[in-house]
């Protein structure tokens, strides 16, 4: 359906978020389609998902000597044809460049399972077990260059239960987090939003 809007989404892992967004792009009421995945590694589950659903996947990998300018240029030319009015990062590992935002101005969102700015950065579950913090929780927000600083476009709390390790705490962020993420890049898709420095408004 040409009216609906046009998701890049860019995975590492699993893709448990990845699949939420498929899974709620089936219905044509949401107004958005996945129309590419990437990765920067191959052999993951979240290219799996995406070929069951029947779309187009591409790997950029990052090798351990490359160049990182190179590497973003690429990642950004293949992100940049499949002409996405949004790209999201979910569960995305690399630092994307500023040279690759400028391609996407305001146009890249990223899920954080942490509540920013709290616990930035790739250990956040961790960080937060350690911490011995009492809440935590999901984070949606625009990328800007730094890691994790972009301004907020919503969040959700998640307590944090005794006992819980790594895998129980992240297994209920995320249980949260997909319902967050598929909420949010809806509404930013159907009804827009506006971004005022670090207030981002949805309409
Ligand atoms: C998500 O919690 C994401 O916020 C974090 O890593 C997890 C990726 O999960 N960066 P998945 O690949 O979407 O299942």
């Amino acid at each position: 359906v040409e009216s609906s809007r046009r998701l890049v989404v860019l995975v590492s892992g699993e893709g448990t978020n990845l699949q939420a967004l498929l899974s709620a792009c089936a219905d044509e009421a949401y107004g958005a389609r996945v129309v590419a995945v990437g990765a920067d590694r191959d052999g993951i589950t979240g290219l799996r998902r995406a070929e069951e659903a029947g779309v187009p996947t591409f790997v950029v990998p990052l090798g351990a000597g490359d160049d990182r300018d190179a590497w973003n240029r690429a990642l950004a030319d293949r992100v940049a044809s499949g002409q996405p009015d949004l790209v999201v990062l979910a569960g995305f590992m690399k630092i994307v460049s500023p040279d690759f935002l400028d391609r996407f101005p305001q146009r890249v969102v990223n899920t954080h399972p942490a509540l920013l700015p709290a616990f930035p950065g790739s250990r956040a579950v961790q960080q937060t077990l350690a911490y011995g913090a009492k809440v935590t929780g999901v984070t949606v927000h625009l990328v800007d260059p730094g890691v994790d600083t972009g301004p907020v476009i919503a969040q959700a709390v998640v307590p944090v239960l005794d006992g819980d390790d790594e895998l129980s705490l992240h297994e209920r962020i995320k249980s949260v987090e997909r319902v967050l993420l598929v909420e949010t890049v809806g509404r930013m898709m159907r009804d827009g939003y506006d971004v005022d420095g670090r207030q981002v408004r949805l309409r």
